[in-house]
């Protein structure tokens, strides 16, 4: 089996569609074990072979994906320490670090970390990843290769990966629910909640554009939107005077801190 994967909630099951829609994987060469029944069940229904246990997957994979939640680590651990070889594995997990894993498991094991996010489902995922240094650059290809088939993916420092979180995997809450404020606002003035919906989703989505493919700077691009004496500006002033981007700093950093915490 080429791919395994312990833990397939909202994250493995979004990793292990997105490869098999995008043919690099069918759905026979990916071991999956998962410990709610529904989850299985649906894991059967899609094509997946279903393991009878953590270990059994770990035997049969070449490349091991933990989904599991931080705080599910400590018992996978006590079930999976041991053992004689293990495969590459790839820990998706918020705050656990490569430190962390090698000391739990064996320091001459393979270990790469990602930080992924949700838009993956549709392959237009956004990951961040490292790796320790007994992984081969073939064997980090490889795993890039996973990612990359469901989104974009940026080697960073290890150093950095929890600080990254507010800028990626948790990322897509925090726009939600902006856009969310955004729909709720115009409904309160009349406007069909569809329409909205469709006019916030298509401008974050131009707005995104503009800002990478535009040879402007954030501000000039602020700038261009808010004429002097115009209607948006009168939003921004708001902003300002709520301090809104020290509110986003905030949020940001205690995303950060409960990442930091959960590898405790
Ligand atoms: N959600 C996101 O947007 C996001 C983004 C980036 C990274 N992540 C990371 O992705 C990981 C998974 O998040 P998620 O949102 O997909 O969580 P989730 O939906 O709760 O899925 C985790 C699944 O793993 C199962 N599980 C726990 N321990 C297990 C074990 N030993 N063997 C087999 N299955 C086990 C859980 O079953 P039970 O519920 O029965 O325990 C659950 O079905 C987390 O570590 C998170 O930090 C998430």
């Amino acid at each position: 089996m080429k791919i395994g994967i312990i833990g397939v909630g909202k994250m493995g099951f979004s990793i292990i569609q997105g490869i098999t829609k995008k043919g690099l994987y069918t759905e026979d060469q990916i071991i999956c074990y998962d410990h709610n029944k529904e989850n299985n069940l649906r894991l059967k229904n899609s094509g997946y072979r279903i393991a009878n246990n953590e270990i059994e997957v770990i035997n049969k994979c070449e490349i091991l994906i933990l989904a599991i939640r931080p705080q599910n680590f400590k018992d996978l651990i006590s079930k999976i320490k041991g053992l004689r070889n293990y495969p590459i594995i790839v820990s998706i997990a918020a705050g656990i670090s490569l430190e962390y894993l090698s000391n739990s498991l064996g320091n001459e094991i393979k270990f790469i970390r990602v930080m992924p996010n949700t838009p993956l489902l549709i392959s237009k995922g956004v990951s961040a990843i490292s790796k320790n240094e007994n992984v081969s650059t073939d064997e980090f290809t490889r795993v890039v290769q996973i990612f990359s088939s469901i989104g974009i993916v940026k080697e960073i420092n290890e150093s950095q990966m929890d600080d990254i979180i507010p800028a990626n995997g948790s990322l897509p809450a925090f726009v939600y629910y902006f856009m969310k404020a955004f729909i709720e606002s115009s409904v309160k003035r009349g406007i069909d909640y569809q329409l909205a919906k469709q006019l916030v989703a298509e401008t974050i989505i131009g707005s995104a554009h503009m800002l990478l493919l535009s040879e402007k700077s954030i501000d000039e691009l602020i700038s261009d939107v808010c004429s002097p004496g115009g209607a948006t500006i009168e939003g921004i002033k708001v902003f300002d005077k709520n301090k809104l981007k020290e509110v986003i700093d905030e949020a940001a950093i205690d995303c950060v801190k409960r990442a930091k915490e959960l590898n405790q």
